[in-house]
């Protein structure tokens, strides 16, 4: 990219821009007579050219490169650029499209900033487990403030993508398996990342994704078809995504994956009839990474043919592939598409930058200033340590082993125990991993000399060196050892005989999850099990902080472990943040928003499945002629909803205000919770419904409300939820949104397993 720096430069060429372009106004009808305006000016070539998103390939997030953006930029062959940062840069190429182009209309400029931009907060799933509305969004509003001031305008998250099967390794990008949930965070994210006010230069516009179903790919294999009944996609998989446009996102990415026969990029049903007519979504539509191109492997056709369907299914902006601008032209020419179906597209193409406030202000994220002040400001980091100690799940607390005393001899075993660069987790792509902070660093920091830390990694991640090197690229290398395993392993033990407790950081290095690492068995890798058993024979207290992306199977840990901290990758702040919870610092909160099995032949496994007409009965692990299996319980490890503290929480009864619930009215439903044990902790309290009769079956629970609560040792609280008939409505048969009256079990509790129940009926 072509650098012009000069100031005067700069000074004089945004006085001609400005001239050259009517300043924008801000009311709606003020944008449509000023795009009106605009578009009566734009050839049809000038109209397809804001269709195309390049890459200007500063993260490799896709397979394929950008080529020659600058001369297209020039041409008004470019509508927008991600992977692209800082003013400079930004600025640089701006100036290509407003003082290039003919008709200078200014570029967007995007990026994947999905749980921090320099900042780095805990991985989705892990957000997705403080189950704190409030934090979530303040972790949205800084990556914002940190992205815009380094040039962007356009992020695209957040991903709200149900997953189920923790074999996808994209799992650890959403928020878990619940729709009620993600569809909360989904909210608090775009509120976050959009603020009130779009045009301000601190935020950035929000882009939902995948839509939709990516999250359900066949047998958990990344780009897998889905196939889902109608039913099951209204009530389960879509709320996600519309409650994101209901809270005001400004554009949508289209997923890869086929739907029932027709790949989402092309699927006019989904894009138009469900996306614009039945929710009134008004924003703009990008497909992922040549997702258009991706429709010939599917086996839609050629590239111009592909290209025309897409756009016809009502895509508007076409990612790297350039199907759009390579083949709209000739489609237009040979009638196989309207100039209707490019003018809308270029419409709301040229709207969201309006809304950007782009046409008033094209250099209005490039203030050079800001971003030293905005990135990496002690009160971002200070959220992002407090966001990791809360999303950390205490799985496992036998003997209260934790929390440990600062003092004496600790040994830091693992091959996970000194490698910064995998603590900001999978999707970290503007992270400064030379400079994070490994377990070891942040636990050396925040104890000082108090606590004598011996540390080994004990073992490679994995055994093969092949997968290690897959499971380690972009540059998240864990270097192998060489020796002999035993030599490894033997070290390592000797160390920890010498230790008063061992802390064992064992899991999955950063890019054994994300895109493109679906795995097919969940599991702590052999070669780190082999070591954490020999860990284990010394007889020392063993804590197991777990580094993961997914749901693993942990049965035999759970068997084997007396303590597990299951710390996910907690971002920047990770190493201090595992030493603040450790030590006791802070008290762990973290609930699971994702169900854990016990076994990988048991997924997709989650809370709100159905009865079917055979179930088992409770507590049984096998009964003849039912739904069961020979070998494994159908109880999970861990259930969604799941998590301890140091302390203990006591629930009451549940108490409702009345046993009936009238069409028109609201249910109380209350439960008192104590802290009996003696650490100031946080709980989230959790209220599932079931519907016992229904026109179609209805899951076994399904979470409708939660509430995250403090309490000092020996206080309680009375937490009150409301329920109102729109808790109760699902999608019938007909696909009617309706609340059937008849019986209801409402449940509260600590977890989707261990809940009190009360019933009521809902009145005809
Ligand atoms: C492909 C991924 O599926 C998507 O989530 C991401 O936003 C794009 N690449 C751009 O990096």
């Amino acid at each position: 990219m072509k650098k012009i720096s000069a100031s005067i430069h700069l000074f004089v060429l945004a006085i001609i821009f400005m001239a050259a372009l009517p300043i924008q106004a801000q009311t709606p009808s003020d944008m449509n007579r000023f795009i009106d305006e605009l578009m009566g000016r734009m050839t049809v070539n000038e109209k397809i050219g804001q269709l195309n998103l390049v890459t200007a390939g500063e993260a490799t997030t896709g397979s394929v490169v950008s080529t020659d953006v600058e001369i297209k930029i020039s041409e008004g062959k470019i509508g927008g650029i991600f992977s692209m940062t800082t003013p400079k840069r930004i600025r640089a190429a701006q100036e290509l499209a407003v003082n290039q182009s003919r008709l200078k209309i200014p570029l967007i400029f995007g990026l994947d900033v999905i749980h921090g931009y320099k900042t780095i907060f805990p991985i989705p799933l892990g957000l997705a487990a403080t189950w704190d509305m409030g934090l979530v969004e303040e972790t949205a509003r800084i990556a914002a403030v940190e992205a815009s001031a380094d040039g962007l305008n356009w992020t695209f998250s957040p991903m709200v993508d149900i997953s189920r099967d923790a074999r996808w390794g994209r799992i650890s990008e959403g928020s878990g398996e619940d729709t009620y949930l993600t569809s909360r965070i989904a909210e608090a994210m775009v509120h976050g990342y959009q603020g009130n006010d779009l045009m301000a230069d601190n935020t950035l516009m929000a882009c939902v994704k995948h839509f939709a179903l990516y999250g359900a790919a066949e047998a958990g294999r990344d780009y897998n078809a889905t196939d889902m009944s109608l039913h099951r996609m209204y009530n389960e998989y879509l709320p996600p995504y519309k409650a994101a446009i209901d809270a005001g996102a400004g554009s949508v990415m289209t997923s890869f994956n086929d739907i029932n026969g027709v790949p989402a990029t092309a699927n006019k049903w989904l894009m138009t009839d469900v996306l614009r007519d039945q929710w009134g979504f008004g924003g703009f539509v990008v497909t992922d990474y040549t997702a258009v191109n991706e429709l010939i492997d599917h086996g839609l056709g050629n590239l111009q043919e592909v290209s025309a369907r897409s756009l016809q299914a009502g895509i508007d902006m076409d990612m790297v592939g350039e199907g759009f601008l390579t083949t709209l032209k000739k489609s237009l020419d040979e009638g196989r598409v309207s100039e209707a179906d490019i003018d809308r597209a270029c419409r709301r193409v040229l709207e969201a930058k309006y809304k950007l406030g782009l046409f008033d202000d094209p250099f209005r994220y490039c203030d050079e200033s800001r971003a030293e002040e905005a990135i990496l400001h002690p009160a971002h980091l200070a959220k992002a340590r407090e966001a990791a100690g809360k999303s950390f799940v205490l799985l496992k607390n036998d003997g209260h082993v934790l929390p440990l005393k600062k003092s004496g001899t600790v040994a830091l075993i693992g091959p996970l125990a000194n490698t910064g660069s995998n603590m900001p987790g999978t999707w970290s792509v503007s992270a400064d991993l030379e400079h994070t902070p490994s377990l070891l660093e942040g636990m050396r920091e925040v104890l000082g000399n108090r606590v004598n830390i011996i540390h080994h990694h004990g073992s490679n991640l994995l055994e093969d060196a092949d997968y290690q090197e897959r499971a380690t690229m972009f540059g998240r290398a864990i270097p192998r050892d060489n020796r002999p395993e035993e030599a490894i392993l033997a070290e390592a033990v000797a160390a920890a005989q010498q230790a008063d407790v061992i802390v064992a950081a064992l899991g999955e290095s950063s890019e054994m999850s994300g895109e493109s690492s679906s795995r097919a068995d969940i599991g702590i890798p052999a070669i780190q099990q082999r070591l954490l058993a020999e860990l284990l024979k010394t007889g020392k207290p063993v804590v197991l902080v777990l580094f993961t992306g997914r749901p693993l199977t942990l049965t035999w840990e759970e068997e084997q472990v007396p303590t597990i901290l299951n710390a996910w990758f907690g971002g920047t702040e990770t190493g201090k943040a595992v030493a603040d919870v450790l030590f006791g610092d802070v008290n762990p909160s973290g609930k699971l928003p994702v169900t854990f099995p016990r076994h990988v032949g048991q997924v997709p496994l989650y809370y709100s499945h159905k009865n079917t007409g055979r179930p088992l009965a409770d507590e049984q692990w096998f009964q003849k002629f039912r739904s069961n299996y020979l070998d494994v319980p159908n109880e999970p490890l861990y259930p969604f909803g799941y998590g301890l503290s140091y302390t203990t929480f006591v629930y009451g009864d549940v108490t409702l205000s009345s046993d009936s619930l009238q069409s028109i009215g609201s249910l109380a439903v209350s439960v008192e919770v104590s802290n009996a044990g003696e650490y100031t902790g946080e709980e989230v309290i959790q209220l599932y419904i079931r519907d016992v009769v229904g026109s179609v079956t209805r899951p076994v629970k399904e979470l409708k409300g939660f509430r995250k609560i403090r309490l000092e040792p020996g206080q309680s609280e009375r937490v009150t939820f409301k329920l109102t008939v729109d808790d109760l409505k699902f999608y019938d048969a007909h696909l009617d949104y309706v609340a059937e009256p008849g019986e209801f079990v409402v449940f509260v509790g600590t977890n989707s397993r261990d809940t009190r129940e009360a019933r009521f009926v809902l009145a005809d």
